[in-house]
């Protein structure tokens, strides 16, 4: 069975003192026993974040990590330093790094090698632009990304490896892919698993919806056969928004 996941990426918001708050206001609420929940805050708060969370199941992971050990890479942050502070799940290819940081999918597989020799888990996304889906071509798209950036790895590494698809004109715009959408991509990118793999990591891997997921639209994409949970955006800053999408699904 695929766990069900509900993800929050922070992206950059929050200042120290505002994660704290926020931190504060989740940790007052009961979570689901079935549901996994993350939250990605930036960088400089992740040490912050593991520590306050530390009696409480929410887990705390990264929105990026370079792809060397280490080195003369100014700015950049690695697995081993994510893990240094608690951090074993590291989010990779948001399509906001694929867009502004160049992060193509050669690099991406890099990264994805990178986190699982760390023995960390990702979060690895995809997403077609608009007018990928109006071309008709979102089903090609979303495959490439799957062969270039994903399916050099092991079979073995399957059970760390969570896939986020993100329509990338449903992300921040308000705009959501309508829960039928959003099924059949699932079930599109499911089936191709299930091809180049087997069945059983197909069946078993969670796949998660991102984009403009809100608590009015949570348990109708949540309810769908082949979504096993959510990559919240904006309405994760919000400890009520974020509450009601988790219960949504639980
Ligand atoms: P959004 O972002 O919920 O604000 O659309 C989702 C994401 O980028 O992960």
């Amino acid at each position: 069975m695929p766990k069900k996941i509900v993800a929050g990426n922070w992206k950059m918001n929050n200042d120290l003192s505002q994660t704290e708050t926020l931190l504060k206001d989740l940790k007052k609420q009961v979570i689901p026993e079935d549901v996994t929940v993350m939250i990605a805050p930036s960088f400089t708060n992740l040490f912050k974040a593991f520590e306050s969370t530390r009696e409480h199941p929410i887990q705390v992971i990264a929105q990026n990590m370079h792809q060397s050990q280490k080195g003369a890479f100014t700015g950049e942050v690695s697995a081993g330093m994510l893990k240094s502070v608690g951090v074993q799940t590291v989010i990779l290819g948001h399509s906001e790094r694929r867009a502004y940081f160049n992060e193509t999918d050669d690099l991406l597989a890099e990264k994805i090698n990178t986190a699982l020799e760390n023995n960390m888990q990702a979060i690895f996304c995809i997403g077609e632009e608009l007018r990928d889906r109006e071309s008709g071509d979102h089903y090609e798209v979303i495959q490439n990304q799957l062969k270039n950036g994903l399916f050099h790895v092991s079979n073995d590494s399957w059970s760390r490896i969570m896939i986020a698809y993100e329509p990338v004109w449903a992300i921040g715009t308000g705009e959501t892919a309508s829960p039928q959408q959003v099924q059949e991509m699932h079930h599109y990118i499911r089936e191709t698993i299930a091809k180049q793999y087997d069945r059983n990591i197909a069946k078993n891997v969670s796949i998660l919806y991102g984009g403009s997921v809100k608590p009015g639209n949570a348990k109708e994409i949540f309810a769908k056969k082949d979504v096993d949970g959510g990559l919240i955006g904006g309405a994760a800053l919000n400890a009520e928004d974020f509450m009601a999408i988790i219960n949504a699904f639980g």
